[in-house]
């Protein structure tokens, strides 16, 4: 038995160019592409919590540890990303560089990432929904707007914008690059408009005590909040479309971080120099904020906008996930009639429904934060063997073609490992505990399913 074969840089680019893309984005595109992946449930929805339960005002370092900690990590993805430039990201790259098992566990974990990770998002939506509605008048009953953590019975508008996604997705709708640059620049206004409304009324004294927690908190806070920053990862995967992506992605890739540390820094600071953070504790943070001031028809005006940056937000995480189980599929390590291609829409509706069954599921019925520290669990995992694996092609694969190469590669690999093992360190005991579980359970599958129905095997 050999659960550590490998999938050769040969049978890797056969499949790249098998699904070869036109090189269309510049790094302006790519930028834009990051912003629109990236802002979303973390800054309208998390920033709330965060502030409140754990790091105060303080979670302006927490998203600086955070950021900081995805610039490693989004360097040694870059590489191969553009080295490597096949559907299924973290996975395709280990299934090369660390053999079959770890690749599995890196795609079981991908699952935390985008399933678990829009289920929060499809949270996030709903809180702003509600506000929404709320604010117009119409009160709908908790029962049916929260789930049973929060007093509710079913969060039925998540429930609601993720199966209408999953139409969306099953018809093959997808963004496409103008329609990301409006919603972008929606989102940008609502975030914009926020920080001009409620930026003059910061009270420095709402800052003290700057560190309620101490820097327990602030650390425990960045592994909350390092959910604000998923989706920069599958910037990662857009390499094949950029038309210089030695230069672009890096930009791209680093232009996204900086511009969304940015954003999260002023309008976490704002929100907690507003507003005393303990009094931050909601799900939708910036429209309360708002209210809180008096702004109710601003408040009204950002929601919607927070709303459409949830929406796109939503859409593309689902969609990833369908395309790695696509990627995994075809490897033969989940059934391959799970991902059979629709004849008249052209895409893999089966898994597309599924995903949405089980995204409406999970969002319907647990709390944001809780779904929020899973994902990031799995994703910091996915980031961690994944900065390794670059390290593991250099050796293995020395000459290979590398558009974009990492620059000092050891120390950033390094650097991108101990700053996600930081993090991780710093989720909840519980959040471990449900992560150890996972991986356990993707350990059975493997060895129950995926190892005797490998592709490999027929090689
Ligand atoms: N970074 C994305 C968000 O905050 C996942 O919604």
């Amino acid at each position: 038995m050999n659960i550590f074969r490998k999938k050769s840089m040969e049978v890797l680019s056969q499949e790249a160019s098998n699904t070869s893309l036109r090189r269309t984005l510049g790094a302006f595109d790519v930028i834009m592409l990051g912003v629109g992946i990236i802002i979303g449930t973390g800054i309208f929805v998390l920033t709330g919590v965060a502030a409140a339960q754990y790091a105060g005002p303080a979670l302006m370092l927490s998203f600086v540890i955070a950021s900081v900690t995805c610039a490693f990590v989004s360097l040694a993805y870059a590489e191969l990303a553009s080295m490597v430039p096949v559907s299924g990201s973290a996975y395709t790259y280990t299934y090369a560089s660390m053999g079959e098992f770890l690749a599995w566990l890196v795609g079981w974990n991908l699952i935390l990432e985008y399933s678990v990770g829009a289920s929060a998002v499809a949270g996030g939506w709903s809180a702003y929904f509600v506000g929404l509605i709320k604010s117009a008048g119409i009160d709908i009953p908790l029962a049916i707007t929260a789930v049973p953590a929060d007093g509710g019975i079913v969060n039925l508008p998540a429930i609601i914008i993720t199966l209408l996604m999953t139409y969306l997705l099953v018809l093959g709708i997808r963004e496409s690059t103008t329609a990301n640059k409006i919603l972008v620049a929606v989102k940008f206004g609502a975030i914009f408009l926020f920080l001009f409304l409620a930026g003059p009324r910061v009270d420095v004294t709402n800052w003290q005590p700057f560190m309620p927690f101490g820097f327990a908190g602030v650390s425990a806070g960045a592994a909350v909040i390092f959910f604000a920053y998923l989706g920069f990862d599958s910037v990662a995967t857009a390499a094949e479309e950029t038309k210089n992506p030695k230069r672009d992605m890096p930009i791209g890739i680093i232009g996204s971080l900086i511009i969304c540390t940015l954003l999260y820094i002023l309008v976490s600071g704002v929100m907690t120099g507003v507003v005393h953070y303990e009094l931050l504790d909601t799900a939708e943070p910036v429209t309360f904020v708002l209210r809180q001031l008096g702004y109710h028809f601003g408040s009204a005006i950002v929601g919607t906008g927070a709303l459409a940056g949830l929406t796109t937000v939503l859409l593309v995480m689902m969609y990833a996930q369908t395309r790695a189980f696509y990627a995994i599929s075809r490897d033969g390590l989940i059934p391959e009639w799970l991902c059979t291609i629709h004849p008249r829409f052209g895409t893999p509706h089966i898994i597309t429904i599924l995903v949405g069954l089980g995204v409406a599921l999970i969002s319907g019925f647990t709390p944001i934060h809780l779904v929020a520290e899973m994902c990031s669990s799995g994703t910091l995992f996915a980031f961690i063997i994944a900065s390794i694996g670059v390290v593991v092609m250099r050796k293995k694969y020395p000459d290979a073609e590398r558009p974009f190469k990492c620059p000092a590669v050891y120390v950033i690999a390094a650097c991108a490992v101990i700053s996600c093992a930081y993090v991780m360190l710093n989720l909840a005991f519980m959040t471990w505990v449900r992560f150890i579980a996972w991986s356990i359970l993707g350990t059975i599958i493997y060895f129950v399913y995926g190892y005797s129905h490998s592709g490999l095997n027929h090689k």
